[in-house]
């Protein structure tokens, strides 16, 4: 089956109260649009077309990377005159599967069955039950049940009104019967648009057969008007997100409170996430990890065996297996620990190697550093890696022990096993083995007195 996808985006989302065109707004950091698309594309044969309109360059320009066709309607003249836009790329053979850039999560098996109901003589047509089927159009049924045509609300009866089953929009017809009936669409209606609804009657007086389905939840068809309807899907969406994990092994502490903005690349058994963790972009995460609660993590790779205690915030950094991070610990891009390390509180590591078995536990800077294996890096240890213009890079070799509150001002090599004495401004290369310092003699003066209050 050849396929063409329509999804229709141009409508403006007033409701929004945004400069962002609504279909440009994200759940899981990925626009409505994008997941309409995405979720198209799992579609063998499928060639997308996408109509916009509202705030057409900046939702053009911001998903140019998209494998679509894109078509402007100039002008919002409604759904009907939306895909009349893309009729000449339209085949007559292709079924034509209509879809709404604001209507995010549907799935790829309602859809999928969905197309299952087209040949030339039925459509497929998605409708949902609502409590409150207010603003929707109606699916009117004859008396033996089958679907004579759709009613807006605004053009329906007080009889039509109480309908409960309405039209969620999604649709799939094929590409020549679409055609004709959309170049037969008129406005008389009570908005003066251009229905596409209307295809339902012209096509039942064409002896067509309307075959219905439901989606398997009603959030597959909620379209986002307003920021509590995104709220909404954005939740629904973590959900589903949180449930596939724990199917994979995965223990949550609270599936409500755990954001997944993106994908695992690779993901672990027996990963216990506690509350507030945010995985942003692509992960990969091993086997054993323990993630502590109100921790950020982006664009990284866990190694097995990982502890990541609460508070910490890590970006594009790999971090070999039994190590052991924060509290409170920022690891920042380029950071490439090796396994067994161990970063701790209040420590900041950015475009820097640290091997095995190394320490930086407290209060430290270290930015554009090697670090070597079994090096012991005190409190309060910075490298001073910018002199206002250039950037430098200090080297640790293995077994160094660099003595609390120490600067290294970079370039600098501390040679093996080296040993820096606490409080020492390092600005030249420390030879291995030995012993270097920079601190003024301490001294102590006897008999000194404490100066006195004087008498006014
Ligand atoms: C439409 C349906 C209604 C259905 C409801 C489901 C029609 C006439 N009515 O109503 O039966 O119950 O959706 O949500 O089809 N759009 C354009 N160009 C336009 C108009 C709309 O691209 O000129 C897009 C919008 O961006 C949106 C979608 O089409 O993604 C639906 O438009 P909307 O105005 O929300 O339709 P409704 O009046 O709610
Ligand atoms: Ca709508």
């Amino acid at each position: 089956m050849n396929i063409t996808t329509i999804i229709l985006a141009a409508g403006k989302g007033t409701r929004m109260r945004s400069d962002l065109p609504k279909i440009m707004h994200k759940i899981a950091d990925r626009s409505l649009l994008q997941h309409v698309y995405d979720m198209s594309k799992q579609l063998a044969d499928n060639k997308v077309k996408i109509v916009y309109g509202h705030g057409g360059e900046m939702v053009r320009d911001s998903l140019k990377h998209l494998d679509a066709n894109w078509i402007e309607q100039k002008q919002q003249l409604g759904t009907g005159h939306a895909v009349q836009q893309v009729t000449s790329q339209i085949a007559d053979a292709d079924t034509v599967l209509i879809l709404y850039g604001d209507v995010p999560l549907l799935k790829l098996a309602t859809v999928q069955a969905l197309l299952q109901n087209v040949s030339d003589k039925s459509l497929g047509l998605l409708t949902v039950n609502l409590t409150n089927p207010k603003g929707y159009g109606r699916i009117v049924r004859n008396s033996s049940g089958q679907v004579q045509k759709i009613v807006e609300e605004k053009d329906a009866s007080n009889d039509e009104k109480l309908i409960k089953e309405v039209n969620t929009g999604i649709m799939a017809v094929q590409g020549d019967k679409l055609k004709s009936w959309l170049s037969q669409l008129k406005n008389n209606n009570a908005q003066g648009e251009y229905y596409l609804t209307d295809i339902i009657e012209m096509a039942v007086n064409h002896q067509m057969e309307i075959i219905t389905n439901q989606p398997s939840s009603e959030a597959e068809v909620m379209g986002v008007n307003n920021r509590m309807q995104l709220s909404h899907l954005e939740r629904v969406f973590q959900q589903e997100q949180a449930h596939t994990l724990m199917e994979q092994g995965v223990t949550l502490r609270d599936p409500s409170r755990f954001d997944l903005r993106g994908s695992l690349e690779s993901l672990g058994q027996d990963i216990e996430i506690d509350i507030n963790v945010i995985l942003e972009g692509k992960n990969k995460i091993g086997n054993n990890v323990i993630i502590g609660a109100n921790t950020r993590i982006k664009n990284s790779v866990i190694g097995d065996h990982v502890e990541i205690l609460d508070n910490c915030v890590i970006e594009y950094a790999v971090i070999g297996e039994g190590s052991r991070i924060g509290p409170f610990a920022r690891l920042r891009p380029e950071t490439v620990l090796g396994n067994n390390v161990h970063i701790g509180n209040f420590v900041e590591i950015k475009k820097s190697d640290v091997a095995e078995k190394s320490k930086i536990n407290h209060l430290s800077y270290i930015g554009d550093t090697t670090v070597g294996n079994n090096v012991n890096i005190g409190a309060g240890t910075i490298t001073c890696n910018y002199d206002g213009v250039n950037k430098s890079r200090t080297v640790i070799e293995d077994g160094a022990f660099i003595g609390s509150d120490t600067q290294l001002v970079a370039p600098v090599t501390i040679g093996k096993n080296a040993t820096i004495g606490a409080g020492s401004t390092i600005t030249k290369d420390s030879p291995e083995n030995q012993l270097t310092l920079s601190r003024a003699k301490q001294v102590s003066i006897s008999g000194w007195q404490r100066p006195v209050k004087q008498e006014k």
